[in-house]
């Protein structure tokens, strides 16, 4: 697994010239499992023009995640990588992109977690009443509100922030991450473009009104304004622009689809919900939220690993080749692209039997080959590039799911498909429609 001796490229096919087997890919929910049983754990084919080498597992995982800028760097489409900005955490590489990483991990410290607390209780404690209110509901895009609201009240201290022009503004943007890069006036990507411009104009004003003020503000744009890396340079205004983009963007889609999951899930399964309701009227009862007792909910904490297992908000993540090396007798070619698939190593029935059952026992900290510590369980990533916000991530799953235990009851309204749109990040067709009351 070292630098290339072999010439053997995996087995697989190109398809069709320039896109390549993209279609199949976007449309077909089997496109890797059919390739997988023909070909074995690794196969090569061509995606968004790139030939690309298809991986899953434990080893296969792990040899990409560990061997950042070393054989590999993080390849993001075009759309993506513009509409992010090039000073994004996520487009930046080596020494650059490890010193940030320790700037923007102080947002999401202990102390920093232990300090949202309170605001991400407020909003959801004003979420929570107006679905009571509304007694019927279609969930998703509410939860999109929720999570972002949360979001741009604790990364740059704006209120409902949803229903903000920084919002609006946002979500044009986020149409034209994944789109063909043709910046028309009429195409997602030149209104994604256009949106993109004026939310760094907005962006800017909050940050030179802070700078006039002296007044850097109690959030994680406040915390990136004053830290420094480790030569003592701030970040410039440009950066915390992109940077602050990338935060809303990166928290935002994924949480909502995390926690839609869970409320269709708990659903589905109302043993599990019972049990897990059961388990924090014993613990916490109507204490007060803090980290500590958060930690104490130890089946929660399975019932959430295994929503993230089930359904992973991200499916997986792109790799460039940047020098020829070798894997399991393979050649990755320099040049050609890498896929570590999140999901389809969340359903590998050696690891996780019968893995399109919903089981949170699997992750029992008390069970010897409890996957959660292994390459073989990467909802987050790993390695240098692992998620900076998963314990953020964690923490707001958490106190959503503990304030709809201690209180709530939701039942699916009938006739509503609650089959998954896989892209950009999974979520029932339908919405998730529910009638949703106190208890
Ligand atoms: C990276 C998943 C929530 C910020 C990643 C990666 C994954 C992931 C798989 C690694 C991608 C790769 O290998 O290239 C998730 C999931 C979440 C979640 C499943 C929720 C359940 C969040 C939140 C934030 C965040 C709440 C911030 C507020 C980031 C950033 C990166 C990242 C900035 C890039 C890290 C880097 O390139 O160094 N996330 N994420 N994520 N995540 Fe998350």
């Amino acid at each position: 697994m070292t630098s290339s001796t072999s010439s053997v490229v995996p087995p697989g096919q190109f398809g069709l010239p320039f896109i390549g087997e993209t279609l199949a890919f976007l449309r077909d929910k089997d496109f890797a499992k059919k390739r997988y049983e023909k070909y074995g754990s690794i196969f090569k084919t061509s995606l968004f023009g790139q030939p690309t080498i298809v991986v899953k597992g434990a080893t296969a995982n792990q040899f990409v995640i560990s061997n950042e800028d070393r054989y590999f760097i993080s390849a993001w489409p075009k759309s993506t990588r513009t509409l992010l900005g090039s000073l994004s955490l996520v487009i930046q590489t080596g020494h650059e992109h490890l010193q940030r990483r320790k700037l923007l991990a102080k947002a999401f410290r202990p102390r920093a977690l232990s300090s949202y607390i309170e605001t991400i209780e407020g909003i959801t404690q004003q979420y929570l009443k107006s679905w009571e209110e509304q007694k019927t509901l279609t969930w998703y895009p509410e939860i999109r509100n929720y999570t972002f609201d949360i979001a741009c009240q604790l990364f740059v201290g704006l209120e409902k922030g949803s229903q903000t022009e920084l919002g609006h503004l946002f979500e044009t943007l986020v149409q034209g991450l994944f789109t063909i890069p043709l910046s028309l006036p009429w195409t997602k990507f030149g209104r994604a473009l256009e949106g993109r411009n004026k939310l760094l104009a907005e962006l800017e004003k909050i940050i030179q009104t802070r700078q006039q003020q002296q007044d850097w503000g109690n959030d994680a744009l406040g915390i990136l304004m004053q830290a420094e890396d480790d030569e003592g340079n701030k970040l410039s205004i440009e950066e915390l622009k992109d940077q602050i983009i990338t935060l809303l963007f990166a928290g935002h889609e994924t949480l909502t689809s995390s926690l839609t999951s869970f409320c269709l899930l708990m659903r589905q399964h109302p043993d599990i919900f019972k049990k897990a309701k059961a388990e924090q009227e014993q613990l916490l009862g109507n204490e007060k939220i803090t980290l500590e007792n958060l930690q104490q909910l130890t089946y929660l904490d399975q019932v959430l690993k295994e929503v993230l297992r089930f359904v992973p908000p991200v499916g997986g993540a792109f790799r460039e080749v940047i020098a020829d090396c070798e894997f399991q007798g393979y050649k990755f070619p320099k040049g050609w692209n890498v896929l570590y698939q999140i999901n389809q190593t969340h359903q590998q029935e050696t690891v996780y039997p019968e893995p399109n059952t919903y089981r949170p026992e699997r992750f029992n900290p008390e069970l010897e080959n409890n996957p959660s510590k292994t390459y073989d369980y990467v909802p987050f990533g790993g390695g240098m590039r692992e998620c900076i916000g998963k314990e953020f991530a964690r923490l707001e799953m958490k106190i959503l799911a503990v304030h709809l235990l201690r209180d709530y009851h939701w039942e699916l309204l009938p006739n509503q498909d609650t089959d998954l749109i896989m892209i950009p990040a999974p979520r029932p067709k339908d919405g998730l429609k529910v009638k949703f009351e106190r208890c």
